[in-house]
């Protein structure tokens, strides 16, 4: 059995400043990963017009929150940039960042559908950018996301954007930027599929006579230790799936069903052509 994943990397020798634009759902919990690794809210910039109770408290332990320009009108110069605002605001939004942006800052974008072409016309010529894609799991330190770089990226700014993303859970890389619209599609969307495979449980566990109680737990606790199985395991997928499934016994029967004609592997290399598609379709 592999051991939970070491997530625990420094960031305690992180350059700073580093500016978040963006503290929502996603900014917050990369914010909260960065100083759970040691990252002093004093190397932070957060831009954000409704900065929840937890931006606001780290404020008055030095992170700078919607700071205005100096005196003499200039922003500090970051040495990494995370963009984490919704992708329809992405066209106000980020040119606004490049008063920021020097020789040598990163930005770093997790908006969905935004490609490296589109940030390159919004930033200044010559700017380091990594496109990112996350999943919700990152909201517990366990998501996954798959990085991408512009030909501006030095090593020293990709191992950077690693011990970024590192804060929310594993990361993988991508040489083909094109591949972000099935990533997008199997783990930017995939805890929703999981998601409603807890609730599909769940209503046939009723069906099946279960009190709705019953069949709710049973079903999220089943999906939750799954995972959890699956992730501390050695094994692959189809392994644990195998070890669980005696020939003629009541999972094979199951099996039988969910692997037949139209099942599982069906419906999901369906619904994933579909999110791939909309992906490409939603970035022009
Ligand atoms: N959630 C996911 O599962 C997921 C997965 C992969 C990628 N992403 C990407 O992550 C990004 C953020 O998603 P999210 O779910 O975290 O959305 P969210 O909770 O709506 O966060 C976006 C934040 O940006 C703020 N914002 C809006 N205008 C701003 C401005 N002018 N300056 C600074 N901040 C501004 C918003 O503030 P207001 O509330 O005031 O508008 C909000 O707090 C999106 O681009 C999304 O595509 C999300």
């Amino acid at each position: 059995m592999k051991r939970p994943a070491n997530n625990d990397k420094s960031l305690k020798a992180f350059p700073g400043p580093l500016l978040l634009l963006g503290a929502g759902k996603m900014g917050s919990a990369m914010l909260e990963g960065w100083l759970k690794r040691g990252l002093a809210p004093g190397k932070l910039i957060v831009l954000e017009p409704q900065p929840g109770k937890a931006v606001k408290a780290l404020a008055r332990r030095g992170l700078k929150l919607n700071p205005k320009p100096s005196s003499k009108g200039k922003a500090a110069t970051a040495a990494a940039i995370v963009i984490a605002v919704k992708p329809q605001s992405a066209p106000e939004v980020v040119p606004r960042v490049a008063a920021h942006i020097g020789k040598g800052t990163l930005v770093l974008s997790i908006m969905a559908g935004r490609t490296l072409r589109f940030l390159a016309g919004a930033l200044p010529a010559g700017t380091a950018i990594v496109r990112a894609m996350p999943n919700t799991p990152a909201a517990i330190g366990r998501g996954i996301t798959v990085a991408v770089g512009n030909g501006k990226v030095s090593a020293r700014q990709r191992k950077q954007a690693g011990e970024l993303l590192a804060a929310i859970g594993a990361v993988e890389w991508a040489s083909d930027e094109d591949i972000m619209d099935a990533v997008t599609a199997v783990s930017g969307s995939g805890p929703a599929y999981v998601f409603l495979l807890a609730e599909a449980m769940t209503n046939a566990g009723i069906a099946a006579g279960l009190p709705p109680p019953l069949a709710a737990k049973l079903a999220r606790e089943t999906v939750a230790g799954s995972g959890e199985l699956l992730h501390r395991s050695d094994l692959d997928a189809a392994t644990l799936r195998q070890n669980v499934t005696s020939p003629g016994g009541t999972t094979a029967a199951a099996l039988e069903v969910l692997m037949g004609p139209g099942g599982f592997d069906e419906l999901l290399t369906k619904a994933i052509a579909a999110a791939t598609r909309r992906g490409r379709d939603l970035a022009g």
